[in-house]
Formats: structure tokens, C-alpha cells, sequence
């Protein structure tokens, strides 16, 4: 499956990408900033998942960014619309047989770490899966990786430098820390997020785990980004909407496409 809709793509496209940029939640707006985009809808991909997400569009646009091959996925899969954890993977191993080196994600998160303000941008250090499963069950498939994954340097240290140093120079504040990943689609509870908070985790939120742990399967250079979109639950005396999510992403998302483009032209 994954190697019928990698040779579907390469039929339409006449260059290789070494960049693949997964766009979160109300984050998708780099890919226009994409020059001389080819578009792929997802729907005409080979055995394809189609997100059905808000704020998520369902194609690749392949093209130049800051003088560089990249495709990008507006709208990525998640584990809370029903999608398994193999269809979750398949873009990135898709990307992977495209001839993609380095993946860059993004996701919109809660804030977990008191410290945190709406509106920051944290480049992820670490990960803590806690949505129970994992996308390497099964049979490993020796083409992509081995068996046993290390996950020591998943979030490679050097693109963490390097992003820490763009950021400086272009006055964007970074944060640094980890990401914590879970199911959804409810939101954590305020019990969860103190718990969670004392684990270890700054943010939190429903995706790029999985991503993450296939694009480490198959030796890719990670860098990723979360958005506090929101404090997590019961960090302020407020509920938590989607709304709010989207409406941040669309306010604060120009810094962070600001941030992904002077990085990528220097990678
Ligand atoms: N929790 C989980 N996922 C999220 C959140 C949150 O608070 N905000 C954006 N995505």
C-alpha cells in the first residue's frame, strides 16, 4: 500500500523532496508560502487515508520553500477520528520512499508548564507516548527499520540547536521541553494535567507521537514544534474549546511559519 501510493506520487512530481513538513491544526497556512506548488489530494493517493479533522485540508503540496525541495501535508491523520495507528504512519513512510530526509512537525498543544503563555512556541526536546499504543506493532516491516527502535535522539539534537539559533536571530522566543501524546478526542481532565505536569510534560496534545516514532523507524531527521493553543485543563479557571485552538493557530501561527522557513533554508 504504502509503496503503490509512493509510485503514484513519483509519476506526478519530477523532483525529489528532502524536506516533509507536517502542518497541525490551523498551522497551514506555510504551504502557501510554497513556490511553484504541486498540489496531490489525498482522495486521489492509492489507498489513501482522508483527514476529516477541523482546520485540516486533506492534500500534499510539493514545491520550493527558502530554496529548498519539500513536501508538505496539510492535514495529517489522528488517532481519535478512527484512523489505525498503520494508516496514522503512512504518510511518513511515504515520504520516506519519496526520498525525504528530515521531517518537520508541527501540532497545536496545551500548556502544561506554568511557565507557558497562549501564544508560545516550544521546539519539542522529548516525547512521552501515553496514547496506550504504539504504530510499530505488528509484524516490523525490515524495509523501513528495525525491530526494536531506538528513541535516545528521536528529536535530533542538532535541528533542536539549529532552531534555537534561527529563533534568536529572527527575535522569536522558543521554548524548549517535552510533548506529551494522547488519544483524545476528549481533552484531559485537570487531575490528568497536574499528574502529567509532574511526569515531566510541558505540552500536550493528539498527535506527532506516532509520526514521530516511524520517522525514527526509518532514520529520519526529526524537528517539531507545538503551539500553546490553550493552558491545559484546569490551568486557568476556564473550559477548553476547539475554537480557541483554531483561533490561536490562525493569530500566532505567522511566527511559527516565520520560524519552520528561516530554518529550512538553513538546513
Ligand atoms: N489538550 C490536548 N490537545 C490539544 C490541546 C489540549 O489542551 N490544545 C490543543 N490540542
Amino acid at each position: 500500500m504504502v509503496f503503490k501510493a509512493a509510485d503514484y506520487i513519483k509519476s506526478k512530481i519530477d523532483f525529489e523532496p528532502e524536506i516533509g513538513i507536517v502542518l497541525g491544526s490551523g498551522l497551514n497556512d506555510l504551504a502557501q508560502k510554497v513556490e511553484n506548488p504541486v498540489i496531490i489530494d489525498y482522495k486521489d493517493i492509492p489507498s489513501f487515508p482522508v483527514s476529516t479533522a477541523p482546520g485540516h485540508k486533506g492534500r500534499f503540496v510539493f514545491g520550493t520553500l527558502s530554496g529548498k525541495k519539500v513536501v508538505c501535508m496539510q492535514g495529517r491523520f489522528h488517532f481519535y477520528e478512527g484512523w489505525s495507528t498503520e494508516q496514522i504512519i503512512m504518510p511518513i513512510r511515504v515520504m520516506k520512499l519519496l526520498g525525504v530526509k528530515t521531517l518537520i512537525l508541527t501540532n497545536a498543544a496545551g500548556g502544561i508548564n506554568l511557565e507557558y503563555n497562549v501564544g508560545d512556541i516550544m521546539v519539542i526536546t522529548d516525547h512521552i507516548n501515553l496514547t496506550g499504543t504504539n504504530p510499530l506493532i505488528g509484524k516490523n516491516d525490515e524495509r523501513f527499520g528495525e525491530r526494536f527502535c531506538d528513541m535516545s535522539y528521536a528529536y535530533t539534537p542538532s535541528l533542536i540547536s539549529l532552531a534555537q539559533e534561527v529563533a534568536e536571530e529572527n527575535d522569536i522566543t522558543l521554548k524548549n521541553g517535552v510533548y506529551l501524546g494522547l488519544s483524545g478526542p476528549s481533552y484531559e481532565t485537570p487531575a490528568e494535567i497536574r499528574a502529567f505536569r509532574t511526569l515531566g510534560a510541558d505540552t500536550v496534545g493528539m498527535s506527532t507521537v506516532f509520526e514521530v516514532i516511524a520517522a525514527s523507524h526509518c532514520k529520519m531527521n526529526v524537528l517539531a514544534f507545538s503551539l500553546v493553543t490553550n493552558m491545559a485543563a484546569g490551568v486557568l479557571d476556564k473550559k477548553l474549546t476547539e475554537e480557541e485552538v483554531l483561533e490561536i493557530g490562525a493569530l500566532k501561527g505567522e511566527q511559527m511559519q516565520k520560524l519552520i522557513a528561516k530554518t529550512v533554508e538553513r538546513l
